[in-house]
């Protein structure tokens, strides 16, 4: 079932002469239980994109469909309702607001939407037991270790079951240790909680979690590698044979992406 659909996504910062073109006619599909990771130099558009999908921004043409709503036809004043209600994010810096607890920040959208509190109490203890962090949920933010703050950011971003996990650069301020947790948090969370994800990232390493691959060159998707039957580590050695012909993890595109269709 397809939850996802971008078609012919184009956005122009800035006005005549000076226009950037930050995605060019960009199209693809994501699947329900796909986990899709998104690759590309720097500039190459994967915030941009992540920002139209999420409804922050506004793309200058082309159509973005979420279980076949159109999100371009949302009115402004819905769209934080919509947000709160069908997306979950994930953030590098995992955002959590230091004033509320660890429950407290996982229950948040929830509580804005007007949730009960019975109902919220639940499902924040059910995720809390399965990302095991049950035991901080009292604590703050600054009283919790790094791993626990991740796992809290998972938390908050799938406790209200949503649609799609949108992630930019999760493992981006992370050692390779805490990326390897998170990644496998929301590996399960994909695998066993049915999320849908899309995620940018720089990292072969995190890349590999992911169940396809969408490489971006110039706004527009270059090349795409679908993880199959491979283990992971099968995956992530074929990834980094293509940053390895590319010239080195700066250049995360190939040159020739019919080379690496699979
Ligand atoms: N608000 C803006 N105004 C003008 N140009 C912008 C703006 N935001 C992004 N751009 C330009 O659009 C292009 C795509 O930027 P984007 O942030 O999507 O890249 P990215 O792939 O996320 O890069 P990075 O890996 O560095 O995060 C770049 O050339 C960037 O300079
Ligand atoms: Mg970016």
């Amino acid at each position: 079932m397809r939850i996802l659909e971008v078609i012919d996504l184009k956005k122009d910062y800035g006005a005549e002469p000076n226009i950037t073109r930050a995605l060019n006619g960009l199209s693809f599909t994501v699947a329900k239980g796909e986990f899709v990771g998104i690759m590309g130099a720097s500039g190459s558009g994967k915030t941009t994109l992540l920002n139209c999908i999420s409804t922050i921004d506004s793309p200058t043409s082309g159509q973005i469909y979420l279980d076949g709503k159109d999100l371009l036809q949302i009115k402004d004043r819905d769209l934080a309702r919509f947000r709160r209600e069908t997306l979950g994010f994930i953030f590098q810096e995992f955002n959590l607001l230091e004033t509320l607890t660890i429950q407290e920040n996982i229950a948040l959208a929830m509580a804005i939407n007007g949730k009960d509190s019975k109902t919220i109490d639940q499902k924040v203890h059910a995720i809390a037991e399965r990302l095991g962090i049950q035991d901080v949920l009292s604590k703050y933010p600054h009283q919790v270790s790094g791993g626990q703050k991740q796992r809290c950011a998972c938390a908050r971003a799938i406790v209200n079951q949503p649609r799609l996990i949108l992630a930019d650069e999760p493992t981006g301020a992370l050692d390779s240790s805490s990326s390897r947790t998170l990644m496998e948090t929301m590996q399960d969370m994909n695998q066993n909680l049915q999320a849908t994800i899309l995620m940018v990232t720089h990292d072969a390493f995190s890349a590999s979690y992911a169940s396809r691959i969408l490489f971006l060159k110039d706004g527009t998707i270059y090349g795409e590698l679908e993880r199959g039957t491979q283990t992971r580590t099968q995956f992530f050695g074929q990834i980094l044979a293509i940053l390895e012909d590319l010239g080195g993890p700066q250049d995360v595109y190939p040159t020739q992406p019919e080379k690496h269709a699979p």
